[in-house]
């Protein structure tokens, strides 16, 4: 049977870690969509037209070495602001929400463009100070050398042109949940989005 859990929000507040933990939870499948924008920003760094590269991304390619650094999360916040890109990348993230046993999806539009239909449709969301603070944390602990004051400034960029984009900007869904986790703990967040998705479920 097909349950659809779209999770969408700004950079750094959550959705990728609650979305792996709600889907081990419920032993759904998890697509983190970022990596698809990011997979594709990899080619175009490399030399690849984006729009070629994002017609034939494969599923390895998601597994790249090096997708999360800021420098990728720029350039994939760039090539996601290509129509032409982002529809070449819809079949694929639909086949996965609707294939059986369930499937949590996490990124940006996955609650109004790739699955308006879904059962349960979460915005999570947390203060620019709370974010910054997060993935600056996550960023040294993975050995990168950079100032909280950068990873702040490339959270703004990277959501202002999110958010302004015309083509499936950053926005919550009429009926998504919000769930701010400003000042939530992850697992009191995770709590949070398995109470919701649970109900949803019967
Ligand atoms: O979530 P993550 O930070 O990995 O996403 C990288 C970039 O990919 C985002 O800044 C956004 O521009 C783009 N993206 C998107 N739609 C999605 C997922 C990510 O536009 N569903």
């Amino acid at each position: 049977m097909a349950f659809t859990v779209a999770i969408d929000g700004p950079a750094a507040a959550g959705k990728g870690t609650i979305g792996k933990a709600v889907a081990a939870h419920f032993g759904f499948a998890h697509l983190d969509t970022g990596l698809l924008y990011r997979a594709v920003a990899r080619h175009m760094l490399d030399g690849t037209d984006p729009i070629v590269a994002a017609r034939g991304l494969r599923t390895e390619d998601l597994d790249t070495e090096g997708l999360r650094t800021p420098e990728v999360a720029r350039a994939a916040s760039r090539v996601a602001a290509m129509p032409e890109v982002r529809r070449a990348l819809v079949d694929f993230q639909r086949a996965f929400a609707r294939r059986g046993g369930g499937a949590v999806l996490d990124g940006r539009d996955i609650g109004t463009v790739i699955c308006p239909e879904a059962e349960v449709k979460l915005f999570v969301t947390a203060t620019d100070a709370v974010r910054a603070g997060r993935r600056h944390r996550e960023l040294v602990g993975t050995g990168h050398e950079v100032s909280l004051e950068e990873v702040a400034q490339d959270l703004r960029q990277r959501d202002a042109r999110d958010s302004a984009r015309a083509d499936a900007p950053l926005r919550p869904a009429d009926d998504a949940v919000v769930l701010d986790t400003s000042k939530l703990d992850i697992d009191a967040a995770v709590a949070r989005a398995i109470d919701i998705i649970g109900r949803a479920r019967g």
